[in-house]
């Protein structure tokens, strides 16, 4: 939170990614009691900052510009790359370079970057809403809708479970 108020991120942009840190929360420690390892101090430090980048530039281009940050400000490198890969449902080194990004790669790879990847695309502003609400947002915006449905599924194999009816599931017991 001190690092979102040192660079100006807006309140819309801090409350989002309080959100997304809880949904990417309830995953990371679904992983952990099913005795899948995963460093949750980085996802939920991840999902916390991943929108850190939107204090420079509203562009796809807020990944790179939050990974940049948060790197200067000496986070963790697994958190570095977690803000840099949660855009989009990864962004090919091809369309990193028709996009004018620095040459690097963009997909997320690791548990945790995945992890916060897919929360986020669980999170509409501050509200939780289904994953098909992103999946109509991605055809509505002629995105790769295939490579955002790999994202759930590689999410859902690992985990042994649907990982959206575990986050509304846990988001109703808590309220
Ligand atoms: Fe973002």
């Amino acid at each position: 939170m001190a690092l979102h108020r040192r660079h100006g991120s807006n309140e819309k942009t801090v409350r989002h990614c309080e959100t997304v840190a809880k949904v990417a929360k309830i995953l990371a420690d679904e992983f952990e009691h099913r005795g899948r390892p995963v460093d949750t101090r980085a996802v939920v430090a991840g999902a916390l900052l991943h929108d850190i980048g939107r204090s420079r530039v509203q562009t796809v281009r807020h990944g790179v510009e939050g990974a940049d940050i948060v790197e200067k400000e000496g986070a963790d490198g697994k958190v570095v790359e977690i803000v840099r890969r949660h855009v989009g449902a990864g962004i090919s080194p091809e369309e990193a370079r028709t996009l004018g990004l620095p040459d690097l790669d963009y997909v997320p790879r690791t548990l945790e970057e995945r992890i916060v990847c897919f929360a986020d695309k669980m999170v509409d502003g501050d509200l939780v809403r289904p994953f098909d609400g992103e999946v109509y947002r991605f055809k509505v915006k002629k995105h790769d809708v295939e490579r955002l449905l790999a994202l759930k599924r590689g999410v859902q194999e690992e985990l042994g479970g649907d990982p959206e009816k575990l986050i509304f599931d846990k988001i109703k017991e808590t309220h």
